[in-house]
């Protein structure tokens, strides 16, 4: 029987210190963090970093700031949109700026003053602060804190769908539809069964995804209700923000864990390894050579799945990476 996992979040009061900010503490995103995505040098090549008077919005537990760091940055912020934390020695090099919400970017930093703004998996989120936020929004303030000639970065999760029908009681509940496919899939034809049962896996695996992440319902152009931003769209919003794109691109696919946040507590030192073997398979077959030629590219990404889920089960959700230039 295949049964979607509910994700309560709850406050956690150990093991973390408490320099991580409120998202990530409430999810213990530091065990979490290896599984999903790498996103390094592929989402921020080191030319792009390298003299630039960067910022790491949004940056969570530090670590792509870290590598801006390491990468030559003439200078790094990292913001955290909560409105106090002493994140002062967090990491060397790095100046933390707490407050920083999507509405309030233009306030916290002078006109002009950056020349690589990065905001790694979080386009996605903002769409609270009283509907006052989304993506056309953030834009319009980042364009005026880019020096002319500085550019911004982004990994978003892309759309994909968690289809509503008319059965489910809310759009995240796919329990429903999940205990529906496992019915239908008892006493039917063994290939039929097959295929309801791993939907059915699939569907509980990505509500399992959604509701740890906290991600924020969309709709599509299709009627359908589904999670993380449109491409088209997001291209589209580039465009009119007067920002000139320089690539738009599948990045590595999001590879979420199944049932890992539900061994946090009780075996929390085999998810650390099995998180730094994951995040050690993901950067061998993404800096390969095959990773880096769009013809053996997909190969190479399938080759990187079939490994991970040889160390534990994973649904994976598409990621895009867009960076635009300031005219
Ligand atoms: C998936 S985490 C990404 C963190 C980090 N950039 C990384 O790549 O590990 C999403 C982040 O979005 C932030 N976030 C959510 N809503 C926000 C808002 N309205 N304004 C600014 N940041 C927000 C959360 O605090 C969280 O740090």
């Amino acid at each position: 029987m295949v049964a979607a996992r509910r994700y309560g979040v709850r406050p956690y009061d150990g093991g973390v210190t408490a320099t991580v900010p409120l998202w990530e503490r409430e999810r213990r995103w530091p065990l979490m963090r290896p599984f999903v995505y790498y996103l390094m040098e592929n989402f921020a090549p080191p030319s792009l970093v390298a003299g630039a008077r960067a910022v790491d919005f949004s940056a969570g537990l530090g670590d792509l700031s870290r590598y801006l760091v390491a990468g030559g940055a003439a200078s790094v912020i990292a913001t955290v949109p909560e409105a106090s934390l002493d994140q002062a020695s967090a990491v060397d090099g790095v100046e933390w700026r707490p407050g920083v919400l999507a509405s309030r970017i233009r306030e916290s930093f002078a006109p002009g003053s950056v020349d690589l703004f990065c905001a790694r998996m979080v386009f996605q989120f903002p769409r609270w602060e009283d509907g006052r936020v989304d993506v056309d929004v953030m834009l319009d303030q980042i364009r005026d804190v880019l020096a002319p000639g500085g550019r911004i970065v982004i990994a978003s999760h892309a759309f994909f769908p968690l289809q509503t029908y008319s059965s489910l009681a809310t759009e995240k509940d796919s329990e429903a539809l999940v205990a529906k496919l496992v019915s239908l899939a008892t006493g039917a034809p063994r290939d039929v069964h097959e295929i309801l049962t791993e939907e059915a896996q699939r569907l509980a695996g990505l509500a399992e995804m959604v509701q740890y992440l906290g991600l924020p319902p969309r709709d599509s152009s299709a009627g359908m209700t589904g999670y993380g931003l449109r491409v088209p769209l997001l291209v589209d919003s580039f465009i009119r923000s007067g920002l000139t794109l320089e690539a738009v691109d599948d990045a590595e696919p999001f590879t979420f864990p199944l049932g890992v946040w539900e061994r946090f507590e009780t075996a929390e030192a085999e998810v650390r390894r099995l998180g730094a073997e994951v995040m050690a398979i993901k950067r061998r077959w993404l800096l390969s050579p095959e990773a880096a030629d769009p013809y053996t590219r997909p190969g190479a990404v399938r080759s990187m799945l079939r490994e991970i889920r040889r160390q534990i089960p994973v649904v994976w959700v598409p990621i895009v990476r867009i960076v635009a230039r300031k005219p």
